[in-house]
């Protein structure tokens, strides 16, 4: 946790750029796996996680936006609780520490937002995205759940969206110890790579140092020799001479903040020349887009210059034809690389996503969305210092993509299909680091370097 004054400065904001009304913000409830006692890892909501601190389950936090009178709801522990769970700080003590002017149990919650219902405030929320939050702000609100995002608050939306983009020295102090994890992710999977150990094996140990340094993964670890299926958690695959192995994954460090790398890398240690070349047009493109990074500048540009570059290189291995420009403006690198060049990172590893884009179409906030800039739409995007973000292209040979737009007829004249059957089980390569934006350009977050040139991998893949 940060210190007390960090969290008070963020509810006095948050208060400040809503103004008025109630800001309710739930932390999440520990979730079942398989009965209501064997519950999954705890991962507290980061919205929650930001303004109050706590990575503790079943609290809310609500916040008078007009009085700046700030309550932590919560039940103290019973005897009963503390036979099975050991003893635990009051609510009290929860509020104290995190500059809370009130704590009051959870009984008092639905009580307390009734009363501000029937006196006409507003009860500002985020779009849930767990089933249990769901019920529970359909009980307080009197919502059914299916008309919940329909009456999100579009002010706490983007305050808090706006505040959470821009991280301050002590976040991206975070940032960096959660690389540290990423690190020792990364190499442990590239060290024990070999012919004829299963990606099951590795992808356990690589889990075990995100555990070993931090608090688990930051999302379910992707680990495959099949790169180009791009969220690929299968691991049952045997790894087999002459094939890349695609690892994606991340660290989640002790106060919630997290990483997000890909290398991808041969399971002999060698490269062959073929994907030598291919390698490197991924990794010009990854250093390319960091280069170009500037404070100021629109999300999709980042993500042009990263295509660019990839057209440039299948050009030059003649799978791709005529102009880049052309190949470019007809939006021929989307075959190649059919994901965006990156997302925010932060106490998410998709920053903000729960509230975000992929939560509701922006059509019906369009002018807002524009004027705000921030993380919530990549389309509208400004990338300012503070903000930190992936840098992940690639290049993905989907035999069923290739197929479909061939036979479409799509990119005829740009894509050499001819040539792109040699590389129908060529797989992907993905490289990602973390990047945040700078005054004056960007900085890779991160003391040091996780293997990514082709002579630094080569030099660690399989040496135990
Ligand atoms: N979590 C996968 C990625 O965005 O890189
Ligand atoms: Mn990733
Ligand atoms: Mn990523």
């Amino acid at each position: 946790m940060f210190s007390t004054d960090i969290y008070v400065a963020r509810r006095k904001e948050l208060c400040r750029r809503v103004g008025k009304g109630l800001i309710l913000l739930p932390g999440n409830v520990e979730s079942p796996f398989n009965y209501p006692n064997n519950t999954y890892h705890f991962r507290q909501d980061s919205t929650f996680l930001y303004y109050f601190g706590h990575s503790v389950p079943s609290l809310v936090g609500v916040i008078d936006a007009e009085t700046g009178v700030d309550t932590l709801y919560g039940d103290d522990f019973t005897v009963d609780d503390i036979i099975w769970m050991g003893p635990q700080p009051t609510i009290r003590d929860f509020a104290e520490q995190v500059g809370v002017a009130e704590a009051k149990p959870m009984a008092s919650l639905a009580t307390d937002i009734q009363r501000a219902i029937a006196l006409g405030r507003e009860v500002h929320y985020l779009p849930p995205y767990r089933g249990e939050t769901k019920l529970m702000l359909s009980d307080l609100l009197g919502v059914v759940p299916s008309m919940l995002h329909a009456r999100k608050s579009l002010d706490l939306l983007f305050a808090v969206a706006e505040m959470r983009e821009k991280k301050s020295a002590e976040e991206i102090a975070a940032l960096e110890e959660a690389f540290e994890i990423g690190y020792q992710m990364h190499t442990t999977a590239m060290r024990l790579t070999r012919v004829g150990r299963t990606e099951h094996e590795v992808a356990g140990a690589v889990d075990g140092a995100a555990l070993r340094y931090g608090t688990g993964v930051s999302f379910t670890t992707i680990l495959s020799q099949h790169g180009e299926v791009l969220h690929n958690h299968d691991h049952s695959g045997i790894m087999t001479d002459g094939r890349l192995l695609l690892c994606d994954a991340g660290g989640e460090h002790l106060n919630g903040y997290v990483s997000d790398h890909t290398r991808t890398f041969p399971v002999n240690g060698k490269f062959t020349q073929k994907q030598k070349d291919i390698y490197n047009i991924v990794l010009k493109a990854h250093d390319d887009a960091a280069a170009a990074l500037r404070p100021g500048m629109m999300y999709m540009e980042y993500s042009d210059v990263a295509s660019r570059t990839i057209l440039e290189g299948l050009k030059s291995l003649d799978l791709v034809r005529g102009s880049v420009d052309d190949a470019f403006a007809a939006g021929a690198a989307y075959l190649f690389m059919p994901h965006g060049l990156g997302h925010g990172i932060g106490l998410d590893v998709h920053d903000c996503e729960n509230i975000g884009e992929r939560s509701f179409s922006f059509a019906e906030v369009e002018e807002r969305a524009k004027a705000s800039a921030c993380c919530i739409t990549r389309q509208w995007w400004r990338l300012m210092p503070g903000t930190v973000l992936s840098d992940e292209p690639g290049i993905y040979f989907v035999p069923a993509l290739i197929d479909k737009f061939e036979s479409e007829g799509k990119f005829k004249g740009i894509v050499n299909y001819d040539k792109l059957r040699e590389y129908r089980d060529f797989g992907g390569i993905r490289l990602e680091d973390d990047l945040v934006v700078t005054e004056t350009g960007s900085k890779q977050i991160g003391s040091k370097q996780i293997p990514i040139t082709v002579e630094d991998v080569e030099a660690i893949v399989g040496q135990e």
